[in-house]
């Protein structure tokens, strides 16, 4: 949700920038006040950091590039900055480090806010690269709000009572039909104008996609449960070398969370267990598991040249909009996104943000696999920093695209792309499927 409006003056750019910055320092205070001093600092999982890290983290690059670089200032708490370095320690051994105390950090982080503030009132937001349209302010909301999403996902894997509360999501309410055809041909992937896209969503780019069916939403927890149900997970030949060597070594059943009860299905969501809702898209699935789901059932993942071609394509008039339903910022209307709600949204509840072609749910609700690595763009040019995706290119990583109920809409576009490994689950992660056209197809 970054998009420049017209003729927005320096004063203009500043307000919106403190406000997305209030915001987003809202959501991580929010988070981190939910629990005690023990939950804060205990490792919930060897998957994630202590949840006092990332708060002195989200400080730590907030001071890098705001306060040091934009602002120009002496390191506040040098000594600190390796501690909050993530390629230097694996999230399993934050936990034993001598981190800041929840005092301290939140502390360290009031502090550094006061400063960044500071430096946005004497940038002039534009000249340096770094600071034309204000991007560097734009990229440190944008890394907030990820590792509130990170966080948010600590949250589900706590045990314990619940602590986080949401109105439910909107209703569904049934689709015309369960797949569209992509029609075959040129497309315009990424974006040159965004001025708070990061580098690898750059330099947009034609790329050409032969005609395709995809699904109309997301896979359902009733539709996963038939395959859960039908042996999928006890049957190698849905599932490829990696995905049956991993299920196999990591004991997979069922999506994590998932609890059987009885004939049916139970699913633990922030500290309640309560039974699967059927037409809700399936979420806390690897990418093997979305994989083995799709060969079961005929189908198979989308490319991610596929997925941003059904979220961004225009058939009428053959343009690129920003997001399926246009080039407007995502309201609540269009999309569930920004931990309004604390669960994905039943199928067809966001009608407003369908594309063109009538594909809902492409943004919000569950992070949805595609069947890519995370490689660069043709063009693709490192800002400002390698750490950020370089050093990612080329791993054993698939990529995410849409972002889940527990993105923030600062730090989404049509063109965002997200990538973990491909046995990763306990992000909100889900998944369509897609098909292949073949020659006599006709929408
Ligand atoms: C782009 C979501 C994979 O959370 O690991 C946060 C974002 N980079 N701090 C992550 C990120 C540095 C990154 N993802
Ligand atoms: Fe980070």
């Amino acid at each position: 949700m970054t998009v420049t409006p017209d003729r927005e003056s320096p004063e203009q750019l500043r307000e919106r920038v403190a406000g997305l910055l209030a915001a987003s320092r809202a959501r991580s205070t929010a988070l981190t006040e939910a629990v005690d001093e023990a939950d804060l600092v205990a490792q919930h999982s060897p998957l994630m950091s202590p949840l006092v890290w990332d708060l002195a983290h989200i400080g730590s690059q907030e001071e890098l590039w705001l306060v040091r670089d934009v602002g120009g200032r002496e390191p506040l708490r040098p000594e600190i900055d390796g501690l909050y370095d993530a390629f230097q320690h694996s999230r399993a051994s934050r936990v034993s480090l001598p981190l800041l105390t929840p005092a301290e950090a939140r502390g360290y982080v009031a502090e550094v806010r006061d400063k960044a503030l500071d430096a946005l009132h004497r940038s002039p937001l534009r000249g340096r690269r770094l600071e034309e349209g204000g991007f560097a302010f734009g990229m440190i909301v944008q890394h907030e709000q990820q590792h509130d999403e990170t966080m948010l996902a600590t949250h589900q894997l706590r045990a314990g009572a619940p602590v986080l509360h949401a109105p439910p999501p909107p209703p569904g309410r049934a689709l015309p039909v369960a797949e569209v055809l992509v029609p075959g041909g040129a497309f315009e992937q990424g974006t040159s104008t965004e001025p708070w896209a990061l580098d690898n969503e750059r330099p947009a780019h034609t790329v050409h996609v032969p005609a395709f069916w995809i699904d109309t939403a997301p896979v359902t927890n009733a539709a996963y449960a038939a395959f859960v149900d039908a042996g999928g997970y006890d049957d190698p030949r849905w599932w490829s070398e990696a995905g049956w060597a991993h299920r196999t070594a990591a004991g997979l059943v069922a999506p994590q969370f998932w609890e059987r009860d009885g004939a049916g299905w139970h699913r633990r969501r922030f500290g309640v267990t309560a039974p699967l809702v059927p037409d809700e898209p399936v979420v806390h699935v690897c990418f093997h598991e979305a994989a083995a789901y799709a060969r079961w059932a005929g189908r198979r993942l989308p490319t991610e040249a596929e997925w941003e071609k059904a979220a961004r394509f225009d058939p009428a008039t053959g343009r690129t909009r920003r997001y399926p339903w246009g080039d407007a910022d995502p309201t609540p209307e269009h999309a569930n996104l920004g931990q309004r709600h604390l669960q994905p949204a039943p199928v067809g509840a966001y009608p407003a943000g369908a594309s063109p072609l009538g594909v809902h749910q492409l943004v919000g609700d569950v992070w949805e696999w595609c069947d890519s690595g995370f490689e660069p763009y043709p063009g693709f040019a490192m800002f400002p920093y390698p750490e950020y995706s370089e050093v990612f290119f080329g791993g054993d990583y698939r990529i995410l695209r849409g972002g889940s109920f527990g993105t923030d809409p600062a730090a989404l576009r049509g063109t965002f792309r997200n990538w973990d490994h491909p046995v990763r689950r306990q992000i909100f992660s889900g998944f369509r499927c897609a098909r292949d056209a073949v020659m006599g197809d006709v929408a």
